[in-house]
């Protein structure tokens, strides 16, 4: 009975605890580095040492910067959490993303140890941030995949069109949809899930504007949406406009960039949804990929290939720190 008291003690010391979390409802700003490593033996106590000046490494690059709106937001993987911190409860959606198969087309599942979004003003400071994290961890990293995205005219995709309007105001709103409450240990973090497509140019540029306009739901032009007369059921905006079943909007916030290797034929979308629980998340992608109904995929999918697909968990900073002490 004591046991018990005292759970119920420790619990609610434990969420009445500030909760503050990483800057994962910022914009996406002008420039990003999106990297994902994967962790070698003996990563525990350079990792733990960055969680522990994390906050820290945050405000030295905005204070040198405070024009630039600069950014970082840290996240670990499945396996990583569980290995670097046996002791620490598991998020209860964290697991390895299991890949999508449809028909057609397939999310598939790539690794990932640990995840870093950068974000400046301009990439010689997100360069700067990379080359401290890299330095900090040579020794017990291994590099998976590194993306450098820009911000395209007025915070266009590649493809295109106005990226990033639907997303839910940065205010209580942006909160709630991105920012765990329902896990009280890990309120404050959120859900991270990163997805690298390639685009067929030629197929998407072959397309008429107004064709175009009905892949995507939304005017080219002015980014006004289609009509509910004129939006085809397999429009992306379409797909990924899901409800929870007393007809609340579910939503996340979205903070993709365009990247390109023009003389490689390379261009390409490195999608980032935060969330606050990521069953949202793979509601959208099943729609995308297997289909509403099934087999009513997302046309967007025609002209785009996911590559990579992995989940992370993005802790509070507060959590963050009492990672950085695990014995
Ligand atoms: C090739 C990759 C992608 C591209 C180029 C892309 C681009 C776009 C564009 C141009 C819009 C319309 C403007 C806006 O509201 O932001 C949009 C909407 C949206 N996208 Fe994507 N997207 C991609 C992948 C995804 C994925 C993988 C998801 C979810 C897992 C997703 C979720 C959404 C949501 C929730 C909306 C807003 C829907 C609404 O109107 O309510 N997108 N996307």
């Amino acid at each position: 009975m004591k046991l018990l008291y005292l759970l119920v003690v420790i619990a609610t010391l434990l969420s009445m605890k500030p909760h503050t979390p990483q800057s994962v409802t910022d914009s996406p700003g002008e420039n990003a580095i999106f990297i994902v490593y994967g962790l070698k033996e003996g990563a525990k106590e350079p990792v733990k040492s960055l969680c522990a000046d994390f906050s820290a490494l945050v405000r030295s690059v905005r204070n040198r910067f405070p024009e630039q709106q600069a950014s970082i937001v840290m996240g670990f993987g499945a396996d990583a959490w569980k290995r670097l911190f046996p002791d620490q409860p598991v998020p209860q959606e964290l697991k390895v993303f299991e890949p999508i198969a449809g028909a057609r087309y397939t999310a598939p599942s790539t690794p990932g140890d640990l995840f870093f979004h950068i974000r400046a003003g301009r990439m010689g400071s997100c360069y700067d941030v990379a080359a401290i994290l890299e330095d900090r961890l040579r020794d017990v990293i291994e590099p998976i995949d590194e993306v450098h995205g820009f911000r395209y005219l007025d915070g266009r995709a590649i493809l295109g069109f106005v990226d990033g309007t639907e997303n839910p105001a940065v205010d209580d709103e942006g909160y709630r949809h991105a920012v765990i409450s329902a896990e009280p240990y890990f309120a404050g973090g959120s859900y991270a899930f990163v997805q690298k497509y390639l685009h067929d140019m030629a197929a998407w540029n072959a397309l008429q504007t107004e064709e175009q306009e009905r892949v995507i739901g939304r005017r080219k032009y002015n980014d006004r949406e289609l009509t509910d007369e004129q939006k085809p059921a397999n429009a992306h905006n379409a797909m990924t406009n899901i409800q929870d079943t007393a007809g609340n909007d579910l939503k996340i916030i979205r903070a993709n960039m365009p990247f390109a290797n023009t003389s490689k034929g390379e261009y390409g979308t490195y999608f980032i949804g935060y969330a606050s629980t990521f069953t949202t998340i793979r509601r959208m992608l099943e729609n995308m990929f297997i289909g509403q109904p099934e087999g009513n995929t997302d046309r967007l999918l025609e002209f785009s290939t996911a590559v990579t697909g992995t989940l992370f968990f993005i802790p509070s900073y507060e959590l963050l720190a009492e990672l950085g002490k695990e014995k």
